[in-house]
C-alpha cells in the first residue's frame, strides 16, 4: 500500500472513496457533507460506527474523540467494511490538533494497515480489499509552517510497525503443517536479503555442543528438528544493547501430558512470541535505529512419541540447573531457559525481553486483551508498560514474591517445572524462567505473558481474527525511545 501525504485541500484530490472521520456529537465540520442522509441512516458517530454511501463514494467512521488510540481502532474498523470492495484509491483529510500532531497521522496509518490485514493462504477464492493507494491531505494543517519531514517519518514509522505486526500475523497463522522449526529458521534467514540483519542458526549438533539439553528434550518426539534462531543488528556506534527472546513452540500438543482435545486446537499460537521476535527484528532493521538488538527464537515442536521426554525425567539445563520434569506442557519454560542462557552467554546486554505464549494463567489472571509482564526490575517493566500504551497495546505488571518461588521446590532436582498450586500460574512460570537469569542480568529482564492477546477469538480494536502481532507494536516503541535517549 502507498501512502502520500500532500497539503492540497480533500476536494482537488482524485479518489475512488473518501474516508471522513466524524467526531462524536459534532457535525458541524466542512468535510461532513451528507449531513441530512447521515441523520436519516442513523449515523451517531460513535466510536467505531461506521456508515458507506456507495453512490456518493464516501465512507464516514466515527471516534469518540481525537487520540492516537480511537484513531486506530476507527480507521482499522474503516478499512474492515471495505474488505470486499473494488476501491483502489482512498483519500481522507485530517482534523487540525496542533503542528505537532504526527502522531496522530501514524495512528491513523497503522489503523489502515492494520485494519486492511487479511490471511487468506488457505482459501481457495480469497476477498482481499484492493486498495492500493492512500492519499492524506493536511490540508487543515495549512495555517502551520508544517516540518513535512517529520508528518512523512510518522508514516514511514506507522508503515514499518504495521507491516511488522502483520508479518508476525502471517507467521502465527501459518498452520502447523506449513511452518515448523526449520521453516521459523528459513524466514530469519530470508530477513538478512536486502537487509544489513545477520543470522546465525544452531541445529541438533550445536545445540548438544551447547549443552541445551531441556529444549532438546521437549523437542525429541516431532519429527521435525528444533533449531535456534539468533538475528542481529549491530549498526556502528550503537547506544545501548538488548536481547529479545521468542518461544517458537510451532506446535504444543503437550507431550505426553497431553492437551485436551479442545484446548489443543488453536495451539499453532505457540510460536507468537517467536514470530513476534521476528517481526520486530524485521523493522528494527528497516528503521535502522542506532541501537544493537538481537534476537533469539527457540524453535521447537512439542510432540508424542516412543521417544518423548517423559513426567518424572530430570533434565540438565544450560546452565547445570536440573529440573524436574512433572508436566511436559510445560514445555515453553524448558526450551525459554535454554535459549535465555544462551542468549546471556552470547551477548552482553543492557536489557534482557522475553515473549512467550507461557501460559493459561495469564489469560485467567488478566484476561484475553492483555500482556502480563514479570521481572525483578520496575525499570525494566515500566519501559514494557509505557511502550505498550504508546503503541495501543495492553499491558499489565504481575508482582513476584517468595512464597511462590518455594512453590517451585522439588525433592528430586533443583527445582520442578510446574508449581505444586493450581494457583497463580503465570507468576510462577514467571519466576521460573527467574532461576535461568544470571545474577548481573536480574535488574536487565523482563518477561512479558502474550498468552492473552496473541491470538484474537473474535475480532476486537485494530486485530482482526487470528493471530494478532502482539508485543511487536509495543517493544518497538520501548526500542525507538531508547534509541532516541
Ligand atoms: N502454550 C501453553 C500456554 C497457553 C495456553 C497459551 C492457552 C495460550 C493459550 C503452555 O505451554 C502450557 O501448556 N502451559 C500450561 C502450564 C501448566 C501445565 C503448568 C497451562 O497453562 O496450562
Ligand atoms: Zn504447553
Ligand atoms: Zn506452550
Amino acid at each position: 500500500m502507498n501512502f502520500e501525504l500532500t497539503i492540497s485541500p480533500i476536494n482537488e484530490i482524485d479518489s475512488d472513496l473518501e474516508l471522513i472521520l466524524v467526531v462524536k456529537n459534532n457535525f458541524k465540520h466542512d468535510f461532513i457533507k451528507d449531513k441530512k442522509l447521515l441523520k436519516k441512516a442513523g449515523f451517531k458517530a460513535g466510536q467505531d460506527e461506521t456508515c458507506l454511501f456507495i453512490e456518493r463514494n464516501r465512507l464516514y467512521v466515527g471516534v469518540e474523540s481525537i487520540n492516537d488510540e480511537n484513531l486506530r481502532v476507527a480507521f482499522a474498523k474503516a478499512l474492515q467494511a471495505l474488505s470486499s470492495t473494488s476501491y483502489k484509491t482512498l483519500k481522507v483529510a485530517t482534523y487540525m490538533q496542533n503542528k505537532e500532531s504526527y502522531h496522530n497521522i501514524r495512528a491513523m496509518v497503522e489503523g489502515i494497515l492494520l485494519g486492511s490485514y487479511t490471511f487468506n493462504t488457505y482459501k481457495s477464492k480469497s476477498s482481499t480489499s484492493k486498495l492500493q493507494n492512500i492519499i492524506i491531505s493536511l490540508e487543515e494543517y495549512s495555517a502551520f509552517e508544517l516540518n513535512m519531514e517529520e508528518y512523512a517519518d510518522a508514516i514511514e514509522l506507522g508503515q514499518i510497525t504495521s507491516d511488522a505486526t502483520n508479518f508476525t500475523r502471517d507467521i502465527v497463522n501459518t498452520t502447523p503443517e506449513d511452518c515448523y522449526p526449520k521453516t521459523l529458521a528459513n524466514i530469519a534467514k530470508e530477513l538478512t536479503v536486502d537487509s544489513e540483519l545477520s543470522c546465525t542458526i544452531l541445529k541438533v549438533k550445536e545445540l548438544k555442543e551447547e549443552k541445551m539439553e531441556t529444549l532438546l528434550a521437549v523437542a525429541r518426539a516431532s519429527r521435525h528438528k528444533p533449531r535456534v534462531i539468533h538475528l542481529t543488528h549491530k549498526p556502528k556506534n550503537a547506544k545501548i544493547v538488548v536481547s529479545l527472546i521468542g518461544k517458537g513452540l510451532t506446535y504444543d500438543s503437550g507431550g505426553l501430558s497431553l492437551k485436551p482435545a479442545n484446548s489443543m486446537v488453536g495451539m499453532k499460537l505457540d510460536k507468537s512470541g517467536g514470530a513476534a521476535v521476528l517481526g520486530i527484528m524485521k523493522a528494527i532493521s528497516e528503521m535502522n535505529l542506532p541501537i544493537e538488538v538481537h534476537g533469539f527464537v527457540g524453535a521447537v515442536e512439542n510432540m508424542i512419541g516412543g521417544d518423548a521426554y517423559k513426567p518424572d525425567d530430570v533434565l540438565i539445563a544450560k546452565n547445570g540447573k536440573t529440573i524436574e520434569v512433572r508436566n511436559t506442557d510445560a514445555e515453553g519454560r524448558l526450551v525459554l531457559a535454554d535459549v535465555l542462557c544462551y542468549a546471556q552467554q552470547e551477548v552482553k546486554a543492557d536489557y534482557i525481553f522475553d515473549f512467550a505464549t507461557l501460559t493459561g494463567a495469564s489469560v485467567v489472571a488478566v484476561g484475553h486483551y492483555t500482556s502480563s509482564v514479570m521481572g525483578n526490575s520496575n525499570k525494566a517493566k515500566n519501559l514494557i508498560i509505557q511502550g505498550a500504551k504508546d503503541s495501543g497495546e495492553l499491558a499489565t505488571k504481575l508482582d513476584f514474591n517468595k512464597h511462590l518461588k518455594k512453590l517451585l521446590k522439588s525433592s528430586i532436582a533443583d527445582i520442578s517445572n510446574i508449581s505444586s498450586s493450581p494457583y497463580g500460574g503465570a507468576i510462577t512460570a514467571g519466576l521460573f524462567l527467574d532461576e535461568f537469569i544470571e545474577k548481573e542480568n536480574k535488574k536487565r529482564w523482563a518477561h512479558i505473558d502474550i498468552a492473552g492477546p496473541a491470538f484474537i477469538a473474535h475480532s476486537w480494536g485494530e486485530n482482526p481474527q487470528g493471530g494478532s502481532g502482539a508485543g511487536v507494536r509495543m517493544m518497538l516503541r520501548v526500542l525507538e525511545k531508547l534509541a532516541n535517549k
